[in-house]
């Protein structure tokens, strides 16, 4: 399988927590690279352009109010099959549905703070990671 790149969200209910180094571990243990990594704060405009494809959902201003309530660490992963590699590992949306073993099920609160997100395509990766990633950040 090809190596690819995904982008990944350790959200504000995870660094409330102070549970990101226990995420980035299951990242890790999964084979998963981290080659880039800040700690944000997003501004509301950020936050809105990059979940504008949920703009229409009810869910939407509540997305958008919990991800600029607290710091969030965004990351870009690299491995084998990468985008569905960290999203086999991060588990269900609702925590609820979540398998044993996957971050979710270990950290999410709940199917809105559901702790991480990662990319669901290759194209959306690319996009996402050029959102908030310069090249020279990221180092393989
Ligand atoms: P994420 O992978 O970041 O992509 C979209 C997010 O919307 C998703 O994770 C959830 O956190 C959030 N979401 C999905 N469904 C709901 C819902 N019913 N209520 C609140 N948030 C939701």
């Amino acid at each position: 399988m090809a190596i690819e790149r995904t982008f990944s969200i350790l959200k504000p209910d995870a660094t409330e927590r102070n549970i990101t180094g226990a995420i980035n571990a299951l990242i890790e243990k999964a084979g998963l690279r981290i080659v880039a990594q800040k700690r944000i704060r997003m501004t509301r405009e950020q936050a809105e352009t990059f979940y504008a494809v949920h703009k229409e959902r009810p869910f939407f201003g509540e997305l958008v109010d919990f991800m600029i309530s607290g710091p969030v660490v965004v990351q870009v992963l690299e491995g084998e099959g990468a985008i569905a590699k960290y999203r086999d590992v991060m588990g269900a949306t609702d925590p609820s549905k979540a398998a044993d073993g996957t971050i979710r099920k270990a950290h999410a609160k709940s199917i809105g703070e559901n702790s991480v997100h990662g990319s669901d395509a290759a194209e959306t990766a690319k996009i996402e990671i050029a959102q908030f990633f310069s090249g020279n950040e990221i180092v393989g």
